[in-house]
Order: C-alpha cells, then structure tokens, then sequence
C-alpha cells in the first residue's frame, strides 16, 4: 500500500485515452479484456461502472454490457452518452441477482467489480474523500445513509478506534481515536481538513512519504460504503450469476479486499481461480496510470456444463 490514492488524479498520460480534467483510466485493460474474452454475444456485467472505462473496451469487442454503479452521479455522465450496447443500473452490486432479475436477466457470461472510488470521486473534493481540499466529511457513494462525519462524531473511542485500525490497518488507531474524541466536545468534526488536522496534530512522527491522514480516511470511507460487506455479497451474487464457462474479474487495492477474494475463490464449489497469484501492472502502466500501482486482478472461471 504504498499509492496515496486520495492524491488528486495527475493529467492522464495517453491523451488520445483520456480527457485529463475528467479521466478515469481503466486499470489493467489488456488483462481484463483477457479475463472477460468479450465478443458478440456475450453479455458482461460491469459491477463496477464509473467513468465506463472498462465498460467502452468490453463494448468495442462486441458485447453486451449491464452496468451498474451506486453512485448517481457516475451513472448520469455515463448514461449521458448513450453507448450502444450499453444499459445501466443503480444500485449496489451487493444486489447484483436482484437487480438483474428486475431487469430479466438470472444468467450472464462475464463479470467485472473494479473495486473502491474512481479518480471521478476523488478529484470531485465535495465528495469528502480527499483530506487535500476542503469538503464536508461525506465519503457515501450512494449519497445515502450515514456519512464519514456522523462516524466520527458519534461513534464511541473504543469503536472508532477498532475500525481505524482495522479498516485503516493503522497502527496508531487509539492515539488517533482519542484525539478525534477530544476534538470534537468542543465543536462536531464537519469537513475533511479539519479531521485532518487533528490527526496531523496528534500523530506521532511522520511516516515515511504516507500523509498521516492517509489511513483513516481510508478507513472511514471503506466503513461508510460498508465496501468489504459489499464485496464478499457481490462475489456471492457473481457466483451464483455466471453461466457454465463464464469469468469472474475482480480487481482490488488493497490487500483487505485482496485477502477476501482470495479466500472466497479457495472455498467456492463452482468458480475455479485462473490466476494463482494476483495480475498486477506492468511497469509500464505503472509510471502512466498511479492508480495502477496497487491494483491486483484475480480471475475465475465456472467450469462448461458437461456434453
Ligand atoms: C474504481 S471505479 C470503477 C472504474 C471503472 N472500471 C472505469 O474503468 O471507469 C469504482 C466505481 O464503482 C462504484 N462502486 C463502488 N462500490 C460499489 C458497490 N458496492 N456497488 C455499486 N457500485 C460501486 C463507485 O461508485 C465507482 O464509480
């Protein structure tokens, strides 16, 4: 975990791919067009959509994409392009088989989950993610349920504590969490730089090229978005949705998530995993795509139905 990823999106390096105020570029494509092996005919679900990137590449060999995203607003710049092929939905991808049979669909050929917040969400700061600009403290995808500030401002120390050094892997949770609860008798903890502050205040040292904020606001965030819970029912749903012969790709960043799907494939009965160890990016992708440095691709197949 060595990315800082809520540092603001630098200009994307290929601008024929990307327009550089607004990118997303999509992790590992090449691989993930492997995994996926879209052709005419196949229908693939993108759990993940954001800003399409992978969405368009899937699309551009031929297949059919269902894509789903919780988050409104990434959903309405997509929609705002009306790529054939494409059809949207929003919602969670937690309820990945309920929303595909709402929209008739029970089995499909591929499945992708690009885990966690696009450079859109991040680079947007009055989403509350970032602890570079001043935003409230938000942090929801969905834009509902509690925010990253109701946390912060009513969450006891104890469990403030446990869910930054769980969620945040931080090994200062409880110095962190006590700060946290002092500040905020004086006055409620409403924007992210002033969470920033006081965990900047309170940190012992600075860690080495890591901004001493980095790892809480990783931690709420992954909290408010409830993203761990989120991905081991999406895996269930990916399982139970994957026709004979189908693939599953899931890309994580961090090795939370990692562990999870590492683990999910080991003990299923019907996804055989391609990929022993994860897929990670090439050098080169690396030093074009910052994002790309902690992203670990894993890929499973369901077995063909017998002749
Ligand atoms: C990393 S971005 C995906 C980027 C996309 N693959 C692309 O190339 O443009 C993750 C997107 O998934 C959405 N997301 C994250 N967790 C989700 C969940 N549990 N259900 C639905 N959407 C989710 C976020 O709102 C965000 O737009």
């Amino acid at each position: 975990m060595t990315q800082d990823p809520t540092a603001p999106t630098p200009p994307a390096a290929n601008p024929e791919t990307a327009t550089p105020a607004l990118s997303h570029l999509p992790v590992l494509p090449q691989e993930v067009l492997e995994a996926l092996q879209p052709a005419p005919g196949r229908l693939i679900v993108d759990g993940t959509l954001g800003g399409a990137g992978h969405t368009r590449l899937l699309l551009e060999r031929g297949a059919e994409v269902i894509g789903i995203d919780q988050d409104p607003y990434a959903l309405e710049r997509v929609q705002a392009e009306n790529l054939p092929g494409l059809r949207t939905l929003r919602g969670n991808f937690r309820d990945m088989p309920a929303l595909l049979a709402g929209a008739g669909i029970t089995q499909v050929d591929g499945i992708l989950l690009d885990i966690g917040v696009s450079s859109f969400q991040l680079d947007d700061a009055e989403r509350g993610f970032s602890y570079h600009s001043e935003a409230a403290l938000n942090m929801r995808m969905s834009q509902s349920g509690p925010s990253a500030a109701d946390l912060v401002n009513r969450l006891e120390e104890a469990e403030l504590a446990a869910l930054i050094y769980e969620y945040g892997e931080e090994k200062h949770s409880r110095r962190l969490a006590r700060a946290i609860v002092a500040a905020r008798q004086s006055a409620p903890i409403e924007t992210t730089t002033a969470l920033a502050d006081i965990i900047k205040r309170a940190y012992p040292g600075f860690a080495k090229g890591i901004h001493p904020a980095r790892r809480t606001f990783q931690a709420l965030r992954i909290a408010v978005n409830d993203e761990l819970g989120a991905l081991r029912d999406g895996l269930q749903g990916a399982e139970a949705l994957l026709a004979p012969g189908g693939r599953l790709a899931v890309i994580s960043f961090h090795s939370l998530e990692d562990r999870i799907v590492k683990r999910f494939l080991l003990g299923s009965s019907r996804l055989t995993p391609l990929t022993k160890r994860p897929i990670v990016a090439s050098e080169e992708e690396q030093a074009g795509n910052p994002r790309s440095r902690s992203a670990k691709l894993r890929v499973a197949e369901v077995a063909e139905a017998p002749a």
